[in-house]
């Protein structure tokens, strides 16, 4: 089960030596880039734990930016990596199954995140966080393990998706902008193939 615990474990034997590691998080910015996001824009990283992304998006010049994740070690290594900059992060820790996003926000993101949730029942949450958590003009961009993705990651079991089943996940309140299969290559060398999907909700 994708318990705190587990995740704090795994972040505290290293972060950028996870499978789920990338030194950049070009994709999310090419993809923030190609639906024209502004640097005013307020973005929600779903799942962010360690993640560069924060990083990245500082670096860009977006000042709104919220980190939500379960594992207070994940959220504590990306703080830390900030340093002064961390200060102007909104930092949730708070499980996503359960979150009640406090505002709508602009762009919501999650890679490698909702591949996690196996139930029927978690996925329809899940949906409606999104829903809950942006408004009509919003952008979604989600990165999950594609139809040829891995069965494991982290010693967990996933869920793959494919297109039909993000559009499921979409529903009619988002229209699907783009859907790219790509591969991750881990630190390891090894790779896994994801589905990138950006959306925008009407
Ligand atoms: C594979 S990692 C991906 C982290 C980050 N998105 C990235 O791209 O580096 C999955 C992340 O999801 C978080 N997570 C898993 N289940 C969660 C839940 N139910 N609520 C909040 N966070 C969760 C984990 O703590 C972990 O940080």
């Amino acid at each position: 089960m994708s318990t705190p615990t587990h995740w704090d474990t795994a972040y505290a034997a290293g972060d950028t030596t996870r499978g789920w590691y990338q030194p950049q998080a070009a994709r999310s910015v090419d993809m923030l880039d190609q639906l024209e996001v502004g640097t005013d824009a307020s973005i929600v990283d779903i799942g962010a734990g360690a993640s560069v992304l924060v990083d990245d998006l500082t670096a860009l010049g977006f000042t709104d930016i919220t980190c939500v994740d379960h594992s207070p070690v994940g959220l504590a290594i990306a703080r830390e990596r900030l340093g002064a900059a961390a200060d102007s992060v909104t930092w949730i820790e708070a499980d996503l199954r359960t979150w009640s996003p406090p505002r709508e926000y602009d762009v919501w993101h999650d890679r490698a995140v909702l591949h996690f949730l196996l139930d029927d029942a978690d996925v329809e949450r899940y949906r409606a966080t999104l829903l809950a958590g942006t408004h009509p003009g919003s952008v979604a961009i989600i990165g999950v393990f594609g139809p040829e993705g891995p069965q494991m990651c982290a010693g967990l079991p996933v869920r793959r998706y494919d297109v039909a089943m993000i559009d499921r996940l979409l529903g009619t309140e988002f229209e699907r902008v783009s859907s790219n299969i790509a591969d991750h290559v881990r630190p390891d060398g090894d790779t896994q193939q994801y589905l990138w999907t950006a959306a925008r909700r009407r």
